[in-house]
């Protein structure tokens, strides 16, 4: 599995303080990947430095999961999630509800939260939050979902989900019968 976490923030890019999330989704990769990163990088709130990031995590590092924390509040300057829709050619809105439901759950605050997910080719990208608590509350959350999630948009083995189309199944029905006739 190869996981990149993009942590945006023009502060911890400047250094006026040093990047706190990013070091927290690392460790909770580790103890629930049990692996290290291959990739973690510190962005400015630039629209284009953010979408050139993923993108290229994507088509040239060829990543399995993007996490990026930070830039999706409504600061002026927030746009990972703008960035992130750019990037991504399928939405995966249903991970984005679970972490603003569960959130709303610990702080009206959720409701600031304007975090986008999707796919682009084989990698899934989802936005966190830029408080290290936040990260790690909306990462939890979004965890059972991840291992089955990474297994469909690699394609790997069959789930109940790639069952065959009902049409797909008569065709072939009729197929096998002709050969054997
Ligand atoms: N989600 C959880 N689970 N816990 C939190 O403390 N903070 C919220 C929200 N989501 C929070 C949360 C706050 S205060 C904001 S402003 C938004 O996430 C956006 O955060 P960001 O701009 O740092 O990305």
């Amino acid at each position: 599995m190869r996981i990149g976490i993009l942590t945006v923030s023009d502060r911890a890019y400047e250094g006026i303080y040093e990047d706190e999330s990013g070091p927290v989704l690392i460790e909770l990769v580790r103890e629930h990947f049990h692996q290290d990163v291959d990739l973690y990088h510190i962005c400015p709130d630039e629209f284009g430095a953010i979408q050139r990031a993923l993108e290229k995590w994507c088509d040239d590092a060829h990543m399995d999961l993007i996490l990026t924390t930070g830039g999706t509040g409504f600061a002026p300057r927030d746009v990972t999630p703008e960035a992130t829709r750019a990037a991504i050619e399928r939405e995966a809105p249903g991970l984005v509800y679970a972490m603003i439901h569960a959130s709303l759950q610990k702080t009206p605050h959720a409701m600031l939260s304007r975090m986008a997910a999707g796919i682009r080719g084989r990698t899934l990208i989802v936005n966190l939050p830029g408080s290290p608590r936040a990260a790690r509350e909306n990462f939890l959350t979004i965890l059972p979902a991840l291992p089955h999630a990474l297994e469909l948009i690699r394609g790997d083995g069959a789930t109940e989900h790639d069952l065959e189309h009902p049409i797909d199944a008569e065709e072939r029905e009729r197929q096998e019968r002709n050969v054997s006739d």
